[in-house]
């Protein structure tokens, strides 16, 4: 009978745990939710890159990305994240300079 009375103490300790986990992982998901961050964390972080290349613009940052010396290192990188950075960056579009744009 102790037995019994152990597993049903524990198994809502572990279940209550296992929610707790997976809730925090999903903040993390949630705050982290662009593959850019994956790489870029600490000295490397898009904050400091976009200080120290002096990046200010969008349409700087997406040639940095998409044809700078460094692009093949973002080859994996979609779209869609692009964006997100841009965002995240507060970093806008420069209109006058923009031509018609292959992709
Ligand atoms: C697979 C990992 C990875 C991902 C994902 C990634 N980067 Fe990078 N990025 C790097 C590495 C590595 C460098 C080179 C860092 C260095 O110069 O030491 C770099 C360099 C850069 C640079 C500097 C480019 C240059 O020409 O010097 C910028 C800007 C940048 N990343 C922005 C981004 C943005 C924005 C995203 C998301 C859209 C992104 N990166 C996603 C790994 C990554």
């Amino acid at each position: 009978m102790k037995g019994k009375l152990f597993s049903f103490l524990i198994f809502p300790i572990i279940l209550t745990g296992i929610i707790f986990i997976s809730k925090v992982s999903f903040i993390n998901i949630a705050k982290e939710d662009f593959k850019c961050l994956k790489c870029h964390k600490g000295s490397k972080s898009l904050e400091n890159i976009v200080k120290e290349k002096h990046i200010t613009s969008a349409d700087q940052l997406k040639y940095l990305i998409r044809k700078g010396p460094k692009s093949g290192l973002h080859i994996t990188v979609p779209d869609k994240d692009l964006e997100k950075a841009i965002e995240y960056l507060h970093l806008k579009y420069n209109v006058k300079k923009e031509k018609t744009k292959k992709n």
